[in-house]
Parts: structure tokens; sequence; C-alpha cells
């Protein structure tokens, strides 16, 4: 697929300017491979977020929800393989000295900066490490999760012990994790900092092919659902010379960013690796001996997800005298679902009705912004760019018939409705 540069800058500029997403440390010069959520990416990540846990956990009764904490002790990662095996593949330049991740140089051998040979490779291990605690010694040596899997198989037995759940189920976690990657790049797609949404189902091995399909497709499923553009999704099966340390299968869902067709989800199968690592078992009632059970993983990248969705729904119409970009995200992750102004900013009457209808949609739906900046030409641009599906409008018919227009982000078409129909008439959409 061919790379769209131009999309990438306009998708970063957009985001900076309108307030989802800037570089982290913006006024010290940045850092490199973190960047901060403005209230519209918060929002849009929230949404994200919901729309995950409503279908994976909340919306079954066979799956844990989990909030484990960031710093794990460090046994947790020797006995995961991780302090052994997370790394990659470090090569410095040796004339200029910068450091590159060997399998992203973009001519073999060559340093991307000047051109000059680079030396070995050595492995680098992407896990940060810090010291817990005032004793400075390698016992208080503490990693931060470069995944968010093993605060889920740290507490299953807690699980166990809790719920009683029989075979199969599944725990669910959400939370941030860490890697110091090489060369973090392309915007969020590769930062030091990030977050995943992931499952552990665990099964019988038997069963590992039947629950691999049945979550391949709810993984597919979901990422329709969320508003991802599925002509640009490709499933990669993950060569056995790739495959993570404990995985037996790997599937990855890539997307086509505009940088390139890259990863956007995971699929593993990780057999029984982890539990027995950590030593845990289960007793199976069914056939009443002790077993470890087999896991299926599907993994799902936050910050990626945004990305994806970004990528998917920035539009331009060109019917206009100039281009106008808008964001034709789902009502259902749009940061904000509606608009609401008055026509003129300083006509008392219709202020004070846009006011009323203001407050009953946003103690409705939360995600309302207020509008009365410049006319109202201005005001659908600015929502049409941030990507809310729906501006209502007070103007002098309202005062009359008690009817507001509202108009749609997507064909510019609007229509009146009576103010005791609107919160309905957005409901029924949102669904
Ligand atoms: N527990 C399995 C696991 O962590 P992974 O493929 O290394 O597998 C899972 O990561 C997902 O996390 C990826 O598919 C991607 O969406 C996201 N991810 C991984 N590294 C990332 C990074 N440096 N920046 C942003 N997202 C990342």
């Amino acid at each position: 697929m061919e790379k769209d540069e131009k999309l990438m800058e306009k998708i970063i500029s957009l985001c900076k300017r309108r307030g989802f997403i800037y570089p982290g440390s913006d006024i010290y010069g940045g850092l490199a491979g973190t960047y901060d959520y403005g209230p519209l990416g918060v929002s849009l990540k929230n949404n994200i977020k919901n729309s995950w846990w409503k279908k994976f956990v909340d919306g079954r009764n066979d799956m844990y929800g989990v909030d484990a904490a960031i710093i794990m002790n460090s046994s947790v990662w020797k006995a995961s393989g991780h302090v052994d095996t997370f790394s990659d593949p470090l090569v410095e330049c040796v004339k200029c000295k910068r450091r590159f991740r060997e399998d992203q140089l973009k001519e073999k051998g060559k340093c991307d900066e000047c051109g000059s040979l680079v030396g070995e490779a050595k492995q680098f291990n992407m896990m940060f490490q810090t010291q817990i605690g005032a004793v400075e010694d390698s016992s208080a040596t503490v990693y931060l999760r470069p995944e968010t899997a093993q605060g889920m198989f740290v507490n299953f037995k807690n699980i166990v012990d809790s719920f009683h759940p029989k075979l199969p189920f599944g725990m669910g976690q959400i939370g941030k994790a860490f890697r110091n990657e090489i060369t973090p790049r392309d915007f969020i797609f590769r930062v030091r900092e990030f977050e995943q949404m992931e499952i552990e189902y665990f099964i019988k091995e038997e069963d590992w092919q039947k629950y691999f399909e049945y979550w391949r497709d709810e993984m597919l499923e979901w990422m329709d659902g969320v508003g991802i553009d599925m002509e640009k999704v490709y499933e990669l099966e993950v060569s056995t010379d790739d495959l993570a340390h404990y995985s037996k299968r790997t599937i990855d869902f890539e997307f086509d960013f505009p940088f390139g067709r890259k990863e956007l989800y995971g699929l593993a199968y990780r057999t029984d690796f982890d539990l027995s690592r950590h030593n845990i078992n289960y007793q199976d009632e069914e056939s009443n001996v002790k077993l470890i059970p087999h896991v299926i993983e599907p993994t799902f990248g936050v910050d990626r997800t945004v990305l994806a969705l970004l990528s998917s729904s920035y539009r331009e119409d060109l019917k206009g005298e100039e281009p106008r970009p808008y964001l034709s995200f789902k009502p259902s992750v749009a940061p904000v679902i509606c608009a609401v102004s008055p026509l003129l900013k300083n006509k008392a009457e219709l202020r004070e009705y846009a006011e009323k209808i203001y407050g009953i949609l946003k103690a409705e739906f939360g995600r309302v912004m207020w509008d009365d900046n410049g006319n109202i030409g201005k005001r659908y641009r600015r929502q049409d760019e941030i990507g809310t599906p729906w501006c209502i409008v007070v103007d002098f018919d309202t005062l009359g018939d008690d009817t507001l227009t509202i108009r749609d982000r997507d064909t510019g078409e609007q229509e009146r409705v009576h103010k005791d129909k609107i919160v309905e008439y957005i409901k029924e959409r949102l669904n």
C-alpha cells in the first residue's frame, strides 16, 4: 500500500490544534516516545475503552475484570521470561553514534541518520527498571510492566478462590504498559508509555483451536463495531521464527496506517507457558484432576486504536471553496456527541433557550459542548473537524414552534426536531 505522509501530517496537526493529542513534556522540548492526551483525546480513548469493556467484560458472564499494579515484583518478569528475552536488536552507528533497532533500519546495515555503517547488533532489554524503597541494591530492582497480561496471570488463583469459575473463563484488563523502545516513531503508533486492553482466556488444551477461531471472530466484530475501516485490516500469520517466546501460534491484525501496513492487534495461543512458569494449577471439577489451563490471548493497543480510528475517519469534503476536513467517527466513540448553540450569540431569548437545551442534553449524554463562537458556518466547521455528529441550533423559529435545527456532520443536511423529541432523536442514532 502507498504511504500517505501528507495525511499523517494533517492528522497530527489536527490532533494538536484541536486538543486531542499533544507531544509529552512539550514546553521542555518534549520527551521522545511520550504523548499527552487532551480533552478530546481522553474522551475518544474512554469511549474506546468503554466499548471494549462492555463487549468483552460486562457483556459476558465468563469474564473477570482486574486492575493490577503497574510495578510488579521482579520475580514475575524472571518467571515470565521477560528479563531474559524481552529485547530488541540494537545497533549503533560507527560514526554519529546514533542508535537504532536493527530490523527497522531503512537500509540494512546503514545508519538512518548519516548513512555510515552500523556496528554489530546487541540485545537491548526493553523493560524500564527502577528501584523500590530506600535501599539501592539489586533486591530493590523492579520493572514497570511491559504488558498487562502478567497482572492477570499472577491473579489467576485469587480469581479462582473468590469466584470458583469453571473452564473456559477469562480475565480482562485495561491499563498502562511501558517499553523502552529503541526507536519510538510514527506519532502514537510506537511509544514508550501506552495502554493495552488484554484478555487471557483460560481453556483446556484440547480446545485451543476452537477458541482461537472464536476470539478471532470476536476481535473482528469489535473492530468493525468501533468504526475501524475493515478494508484496511489484514491478518498476518506470524511465522514460527518470529513468534514471541511464549506463543505457539499468533495472528497479527495489521492495519493500513498512513505510514504503511503495521501491527494493530494480536491474537496468541500462549499455551500453558505463563501459568506453569508461575507454578499455578487448577482443580478441574469435571474430571477431578489438577491441570494447568492453556490460554488464548486477544490483545489490543488503545493508542493504536485511536490512530486507526483517526486514519479511518479522516475525510475532506471538497464541495466548497476550501476543503472541509472532518472526522466521521461513529457517534458511540465521538469525543463530543452534539454541540448546542444559539443562532446569534447576543440575543438573550435565543441564548436562554439554548442554555436550557444544553442543560438537558448535558445531563443525559455528558459529551455535549456549548459552542457560540463565531458565525454558525464556522461553528459547523469546527465541530466537523473534531467529529461531532450533530450540531443543534436554537433560532428564531424555535421561539415560535419549539423546534430545533439539527445538522448532520457527514451530509450537512438539516432537519427540524421538536425540543421534546431531541433526546430520543439522539439516543436512537447513538445505538
Ligand atoms: N501481552 C501480549 C503483548 O503485549 P504485543 O504484541 O507485544 O503483545 C500487544 O503488544 C499490543 O500492544 C500490540 O498489538 C499493540 O497494539 C500495542 N503495543 C505494543 N507495543 C506498543 C508501543 N510501543 N506503542 C504503542 N502500542 C504498542
